[in-house]
């Protein structure tokens, strides 16, 4: 039998290291011969270690597993798929997997992360075969065609950009992928790169040959050390089989990438100060225009794509831009992971096409607050993103239905809060992180964050508070119109939805001490 044991990170935080250890042991012991896959997760995270044994029966899953559960689990037959308390059954039936549509993730959690024959005998390098028989234009064109927007938070059209790098004329081009993974709550660009990293390397080099680009970058964060082995890992055994190289698969396009790791700033995660951090600079945002589609890094066009745009792209190119369209609603099409972590009972990545509501989301496949008090607001989409309260649940997981509502489904991290959380400290929160992550080039940002941050320290302490939220709230105006980038431009976003919503939070000490 073969045993499937995660080593994505997020399993290996969970003690999976250790349950991989003591089931060897005891493999040893009882002098039992099978072989153990580590295997990325599938990203039901309330469920790992899960520990998933293929037998005769299937794939049989156990789990949550600890340490001391091993010895028990080999007394009552795991191996066979036999029952014991941590029985999960088919992975592929957990409620949690099940109701979910995997179209990015399709691999993740099942097969060899490392293996190019498990990719290649689950559809994998079949989008890039296609896409090496066909001229650019009609690549960019069935990308575009398909619906596909980024997915690292702004939502822009991906073939647009691409078409954008295709139509600009020049010696070199390059294709970045940003996985500077900075966002609270969020984990998808991890979780696909420990757990399927072909499938990227896969989508980079579409992107290349789409373009004209033949050098690619994946920009890790070095919070992110697994993910950063294990691309290196992928990307040499991807040259080696000559998947990349001068020659991609035996064709006449040249494509070769390598991973860099940032050095801790959440700044760097907006595109061009993550360019000027690969130019080994200091990662300062840059102006736009010029946009990086035209002069990105080291001056040449350049496209820049989160790690799920480019992970989805194999998947476009091989079931057609049609298939891909299908799935969504409005222009948000196809598929979204969204990713549900905070104070919640079942925390993890959940694929499915955009249109969900939020409710849905985090009631019924979030199963509500781990800590069982009632859900009081959730912020999606990052620090960045607004705090919605439950008379917002009924918000469509789509860009523009969350736009309409002040708010953004960014990266598509959504954290859950119960009804102790403090909404003022919250909104301090957003304006101290703001100031502490600034890059400093402007001033709405730079000076706006620190002078945010005090004043709503006076509104706590009971100074003024009429005339300090009026403060806040023409602050947050002007940041969010005069700011150069995203960090200093979406601060408001969390600032003002915790103040429009729960403005009972915002009364001086005494005033909510009476109310309570
Ligand atoms: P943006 O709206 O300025 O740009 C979107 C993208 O489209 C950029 O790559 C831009 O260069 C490109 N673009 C625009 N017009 C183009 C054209 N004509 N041709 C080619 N390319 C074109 O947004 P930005 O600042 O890149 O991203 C902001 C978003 O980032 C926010 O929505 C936020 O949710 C998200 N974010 C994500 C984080 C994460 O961890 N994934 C962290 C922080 C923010
Ligand atoms: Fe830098 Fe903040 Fe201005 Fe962005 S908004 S350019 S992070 S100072």
């Amino acid at each position: 039998p073969r045993i499937f044991i995660p080593d994505d990170s997020g399993a290996v935080a969970l003690g999976a290291d250790k349950v991989a250890k003591a089931i060897e042991k005891e493999l040893k012991e009882r002098g039992i011969e099978a072989k153990i896959v580590r295997n990325g997760s599938r990203g039901a995270y309330f469920l790992e270690p899960m520990v998933e044994v293929a037998c005769d029966a299937g794939r049989v899953a156990y789990g949550p597993v600890k340490v001391s559960d091993v010895k028990g689990l080999f007394d009552s037959g795991f191996l066979k798929g036999s029952h014991h308390k941590r029985w999960l059954g088919d992975p592929a039936k957990i409620p949690f997997l099940a109701k979910q549509t995997r179209l990015t993730f399709a691999r993740c959690g099942i097969i060899d992360p490392l293996s190019l024959d498990a990719y290649e005998r689950h559809s994998g390098l079949k989008g890039l075969r296609k896409a090496i028989a066909m001229q650019p234009a009609d690549i960019v064109k069935q990308v575009t065609d398909s619906g596909l927007r980024g997915r690292g938070g702004a939502g822009f059209p991906t073939g647009i950009k691409w078409k954008t790098v295709l139509d600009t004329a020049a010696d070199q081009k390059y294709i970045v992928c940003n996985a500077d993974e900075g966002d609270s709550a969020t984990f998808a660009d991890r979780m696909i790169m420990e757990g399927d990293p072909f499938v990227l390397i896969e989508g980079m080099a579409i992107a290349g040959i789409a373009t004209g680009a033949t050098k690619g970058y994946i920009y890790i964060r070095s919070e992110y050390p697994h993910a950063v082995a294990k691309m290196n890992r992928a990307v040499e055994i991807a040259r080696k089989a000559g998947v990349l190289g001068v020659k991609v698969l035996g064709s006449a396009h040249a494509f070769d990438m390598e991973v860099r790791v940032g050095a801790g700033a959440y700044v760097c995660g907006e595109e061009t100060s993550l360019l000027n951090s690969l130019e080994g600079k200091r990662g300062v945002v840059r102006a736009k225009p010029p946009l990086p589609a035209i002069q990105g890094l080291f001056g040449k066009p350049t496209v820049i794509n989160n790690v799920i745009s480019l992970a989805s792209v194999p998947i476009v190119m091989d079931k057609g831009a049609e298939y891909y369209r299908d799935f969504g609603m409005g222009r948000s099409r196809g598929t979204i992971p969204i990713q549900i972590a905070g104070n919640v009972k079942h925390g993890g990545l959940f694929e499915t096409a955009f249109g969900l509501t939020l409710g849905e989301i985090v009631d019924d496949i979030g199963g509500g607050t781990a800590s069982g008090r009632p859900v009081k607001a959730v912020q999606v989409g990052g620090p960045l993103g607004a705090y919605f309260p439950r008379g917002l649940f009924d918000t469509p997981f789509d860009y523009e239905e969350f736009a309409k509502r002040d708010g953004l489904i960014g990266h598509a991290g959504i954290t859950v809060f119960d009804d102790s959380a403090d909404m003022l400290k919250m909104a301090r929160f957003a304006m101290e992180f703001c100031a502490v992550e600034s890059c400093g080039k402007c001033t709405p940002c730079r000076v706006g964050a620190v002078r945010g941050t005090e004043t709503i320290d006076r509104i706590a302490a009971g100074i003024e508070p009429e005339k300090n939220l009026t403060l806040v709230t023409d602050l947050c105006n002007t940041m969010k119109f005069g700011s150069l980038c995203a960090l200093g431009g979406f601060t408001p976003y969390p600032v003002m939805s915790a103040l429009t919503h729960f403005p009972e939070d915002f009364k001086p000490a005494p005033v909510r001490a009476a109310a309570e």
